[in-house]
């Protein structure tokens, strides 16, 4: 009886512990890594869909009209605020707060010798919020590159839409801008 009752002891003084970190280890990065991918994808069939029905002219004005509320709605569907944000926005709305600039920052700091930036995750009472880095590749050059490689059509409509644009000059490689997902503990 004695030894059964050891036995109880000892596996609750192992089980309990597992059973609390277990309920503590959601693994967010990754959670946040899949919501992204997925917004990635979808944001680049659509760009691209677009941009083979009409080019620029037709893409930005697209994106004009959809890339916000797309975002947003991705983050609804998976339950999260879901945020794309840069420091040198095309839509004014994509700006960083001053916090977000400094994850930015950091982030922008700590390319590894491959050409990959980190992840962030913090975590508050409430929050957990992860920062997926935006690298900039190459079929983003032709809406974001160098100006003067830019075709004239396309520097029209952007000068039309967004007259105060800064989101161009980017290179490949360069950190473009950052995703923002936050999840509800
Ligand atoms: C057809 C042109 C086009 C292409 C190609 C394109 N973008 Fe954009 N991008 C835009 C427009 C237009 C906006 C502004 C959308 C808005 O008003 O919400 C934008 C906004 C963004 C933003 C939000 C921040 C901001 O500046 O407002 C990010 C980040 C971004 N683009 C990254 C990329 C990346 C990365 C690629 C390549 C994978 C890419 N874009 C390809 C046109 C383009």
């Amino acid at each position: 009886m004695n030894q059964i009752k050891w036995k109880v002891l000892v596996f609750l003084l192992f089980s309990i512990p597992i059973y609390y970190c277990q309920k503590e280890t959601i693994n967010y990065e990754s959670l946040a890594i899949q919501i992204t991918n997925k917004a990635k994808s979808n944001l680049q069939k659509k760009l691209s869909a677009a941009m083979s029905e009409g080019g620029t002219t037709s893409a930005i004005p697209f994106c004009q009209q959809n890339a916000l509320g797309f975002t947003a709605k991705m983050g609804q569907a998976n339950n999260v605020t879901l945020k794309r944000v840069t420091d040198k926005p095309r839509n004014e709305n994509n700006l960083l707060s001053p916090e977000e600039m400094m994850v930015f920052q950091e982030i922008q700091k700590q390319k590894s010798s491959e050409g990959v930036f980190p992840n962030r995750v913090f975590s508050s009472d409430d929050n957990v919020t992860v920062y997926v880095p935006i690298p900039f590749m190459g079929h983003c050059v032709p809406c974001h590159g160098k100006k003067e490689e830019m075709t004239t059509e396309t520097k029209t409509t952007l000068n039309k839409l967004y007259p105060k644009d800064l989101a161009t000059n980017y290179q490949i490689g360069d950190l473009r801008g950052l995703f923002i997902v936050i999840f509800k503990k």
